[in-house]
């Protein structure tokens, strides 16, 4: 795969993908970390002499023109944060409008308006594919968060363009992902959370060849430990995919891959937080943090390990006190002298929390394609660049 270090950019029109799907509320920006991080291959592109177009989603307006998706919070922070001209492009279907993109100069930037505001978008349509490519000389992917929706401005648009290729943040995902799936340092162990089990047998099929231990926790390791017996009382249990749950405990065996679950919990009982031991849960009981024990026990568990791959949070941080088992971990996790690679919307939220963002050799910008991709699914987005 080619990367944008590979092109003559000069006086071209660089068309880039990118993923400002960020938090919005009221017009303000919650959470910019997908904007800093697309920063490295935009200023790159303006100091190589390219006219820059930039593209991006921005939630589900499943083909409406819906203000509060608009990117126009998005335009402002690029206009500050830039030095250069930056330009807004409403609307595509205008001819008046389009005539902002023969007007670009080079080191110039436009951004277009949502591209989700159009059908053709994620339906792949070839129409609009084809109205992106007739403006884009180089077409760079810098949206692997995206890779895994085969959209027209992720696939169609790539299949039109001859100068092709991935930008730095793509390139700085797939640098990690690719280590850790393909030939990651061992021992390898990877800590899988999250509410659901269902979301994650993908993932878990697909690590357990690779690893050498699974941590599991979050609300998705009630229904491991319903499977084994344990009283998990009113917490959420996903009782269809109990034999699910066991098939994997029993390939973790033949692979022989040790599992960790939780040895003791937090749950909520009336309104209160406690910390009891498996044996103590009640009938109402919700189960909403691994305990203390656990921490320790995941810690130890821990110690060694040379790779380490994390989706999905411990317990349900969002809530006090309900995040310490997700920190405590965490910051565990943040010592090691290991490759730590981390993903998923949440899990970045958890750790952000607990402080320890930073201290993760890559946590990627990717929720669905990251763990798409850590699920052996070959992405459209990267396939159409190859
Ligand atoms: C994400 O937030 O994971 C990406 O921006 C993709 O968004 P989507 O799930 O709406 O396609």
């Amino acid at each position: 795969m080619k990367t944008i270090r590979d092109f003559d950019l000069r006086g071209k029109r660089v068309f880039i993908r990118v993923d400002f799907n960020v938090p919005l509320e009221n017009g303000e920006i919650l959470d910019d970390t997908r904007i800093v991080e697309a920063l490295p291959t935009i200023e790159y592109a303006l100091k190589a002499g390219g006219k820059v177009i930039l593209c991006s989603h921005l939630g589900r307006p499943k083909g409406k023109r819906v203000p509060e998706l608009s990117l126009k919070p998005v335009f402002n922070y690029l206009q500050r944060k830039l030095k250069t001209t930056v330009k807004f492009l409403e609307d595509l279907s205008s001819e008046q409008e389009r005539a902002q993109l023969s007007q670009l100069k080079e080191g110039e930037v436009l951004l277009l308006e949502n591209i989700r505001y159009y059908d053709g978008e994620t339906k792949n349509e070839p129409e609009l594919a084809r109205l992106l490519a007739s403006f884009t000389d180089v077409f760079i992917n810098d949206a692997f968060s995206v890779c895994h929706r085969a959209h027209a401005s992720v696939v169609g648009i790539a299949e039109l363009v001859k100068e092709k290729g991935i930008g730095f943040l793509t390139e700085k995902e797939l640098k990690y992902l690719t280590r850790v799936i393909g030939k990651p340092e061992r021992p390898f162990y990877a800590i899988i959370g999250g509410s659901k089990v269902s979301t994650k047998i993908g993932i878990l099929k697909n690590l357990l060849p690779r690893i050498d231990k699974l941590i599991i926790g979050g609300a998705m390791a009630n229904t491991f430990l319903y499977s084994l017996g344990y009283n998990v009382g009113a917490s959420q249990v996903e009782r269809e995919y109990l034999d699910i749950a066991k098939d994997i405990l029993y390939e973790a065996k033949e692979q022989e891959v040790k599992i960790y679950l939780p040895v003791d919990v937090v749950v909520e009982r009336k309104g209160q937080a406690y910390k009891v031991s498996l044996e103590e849960v009640e009938e109402e009981d919700q189960i909403f943090d691994i305990g203390e024990e656990t921490v320790r026990y995941f810690s130890l568990a821990l110690e060694g390990a040379k790779t380490i791959i994390w989706n999905g949070p411990l317990g349900y941080f969002e809530k006090e006190p309900f995040q310490w088992g997700t920190t405590g971990v965490a910051r565990r996790v943040a010592a090691l002298n290991a490759v730590t690679v981390a993903g998923g919307g949440d899990t970045l939220s958890a750790l952000k929390k607990a402080g320890v963002l930073t201290a993760f050799s890559h946590t990627s910008t990717a929720g669905g394609a990251f763990l798409e991709y850590l699920e052996g699914k070959e992405l459209p987005g990267l396939a159409v660049l190859k």
